[in-house]
């Protein structure tokens, strides 16, 4: 049992005995990480806060103008009526088109309609319900995104198996992965396949996808059963020539009937929208009646859950991808200042003078880069950095840290990277 859920229960025996007898097994064993969520909370004063998921200017948030808008121009009946489980159906189709245009190779006879989920973390949580039993092995990079501990490691049971995807030097590798793939002799594998990648930033080039892509098909081809879950939650951030589509879209072609692609992907970060709460599931799944089945168990299983997710974000994001041409124009301005901070950023923290200081993971996408930080502890660091610097950075592990440019502004980065050089050579 994690150290934060036993602590959890026996404050829960000393206080209120008979309450901690009461609790499932699932309640014994939850508990709230202290991960990236309360490293925020600690750098929530800081001047440069450059720990959170999201996208933000000095004094406010990166959105798009034409979604804020919608909010006053809303009928009563896109408000205040129960939205279907899975979801408004134009919404559904709307996702679909957007799906369509974005990954060229995909036909719409590929996949199943996409479900509305409750933002991508219910979707994890879904396709946990649907494929995940006690003790299955769960394969992530070993640089991933911790609420996956959560949802498959604490929710589900699971083992969580870790492979690296990034070499001595820090570059990307597909090897590990690859390796793993082609020594497993196991009934059913679950991997997540998330780039642009949380916590650093990289997503594969063409070629890299199509080794990922090949070592599943010849795993699969040997009888393993392959539920390959793609998180696309920082679908499109690509600032450089790197492998353009939805890894669900090469996945898909595979047609391997071994293979069971599943992508989970939203509003969340694709539209700037982070706390409206939509994302969506769709199924790599191409007989109609397979499709059908699915989609009655999603539903169930949204039904005894949340029973249907919110109507006035649904009816919002239908509207905007009604009306695209404005929003498209927003989401590009926004696209480019964060691709322009990702540039001061990159030309930045390979500097040989920083070298003594830290080596960078490869990064090339999304809203985050990481490093490797030399001679201290990324702990250690993270509150020197917050008590003399006024700047927020999240401590990953024992050697990393993750900088979200994502919130930084262009002018800032180059103050917040000689600082925590600095702040490193203090610590050293
Ligand atoms: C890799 C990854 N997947 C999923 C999510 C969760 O997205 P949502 O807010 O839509 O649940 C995040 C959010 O930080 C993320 O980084």
């Amino acid at each position: 049992m994690n150290p934060l859920a036993l602590d959890l229960n026996e404050q829960l025996t000393k206080s209120q005995p008979q309450i901690a007898d009461m609790l499932s097994d699932l309640g014994k064993l939850m508990y709230y990480p202290k991960g990236i969520l309360s490293q925020s909370a600690e750098a929530k004063s800081t001047e440069y806060n450059a720990t959170i998921g999201m996208a933000t200017y000095r004094d406010r948030k990166m959105y798009a103008d034409s979604l804020y808008n919608v909010f006053s121009e809303l009928e009563p009946d896109e408000v205040f009526p129960y939205a279907p489980p899975q979801g408004i159906e134009d919404l559904r189709d709307l996702w679909t088109d957007k799906m369509l245009r974005d990954n060229p190779e995909l036909s719409k006879d590929d996949f199943s309609r996409p479900i509305v989920t409750n933002a991508l973390t219910h979707g994890l949580s879904l396709v946990g319900d649907l494929f995940v039993d006690t003790n299955d092995t769960i394969l992530l990079p070993s640089h991933n995104w911790g609420n996956y501990k959560l949802v498959f490691g604490t929710r589900h049971s699971a083992q969580i198996d870790t492979y690296p995807i990034f070499d001595n030097e820090g570059h990307y590798t597909t090897q590990a992965l690859v390796e793993t793939l082609d020594q497993s002799n196991q009934e059913k594998i679950f991997l997540v396949l998330n780039y642009p990648n949380n916590p650093t930033g990289y997503t594969p080039s063409k070629d890299e996808v199509n080794e990922i892509v090949q070592a599943i098909k010849r795993v699969a081809d040997r009888g393993t059963h392959v539920i390959a879950v793609v998180d696309d939650a920082y679908f499109g951030l690509f600032y450089e020539d790197v492998y353009p589509y939805s890894l669900f879209s090469a996945l898909t072609q595979l047609d391997s009937e071994n293979v069971l692609p599943i992508r989970l992907d939203g509003a969340t970060k694709e539209l700037f929208a982070w706390g409206l709460r939509v994302g969506f599931i769709t199924f790599g799944i191409k007989d109609p009646q397979a499709q059908e089945v699915i989609e009655a168990k999603v539903k169930g299983l949204i039904r005894s859950n949340i029973s249907s997710g919110p109507m006035p974000s649904q009816s919002i994001v239908k509207h905007v991808l009604e009306n695209r041409d404005q929003l498209d124009q927003e989401l590009e301005h926004n696209f480019e200042t964060l691709k322009a901070r990702y540039e001061v950023t990159k030309e930045l923290v390979y500097d040989e003078k920083f070298s003594d200081y830290w080596q960078p993971y490869d990064f090339n996408s999304g809203y985050f880069m990481a490093l490797k930080v030399k001679g201290v502890k990324p702990e250690a660091l993270r509150t020197h950095l917050i008590d003399n610097y006024s700047i927020g950075i999240i401590a990953l592990n024992d050697t990393d840290i993750r900088i979200a440019f994502s919130c930084i502004e262009k002018d800032d980065i180059p103050h917040v990277f000689e600082s925590i050089a600095k702040a490193i050579s203090e610590l050293q």
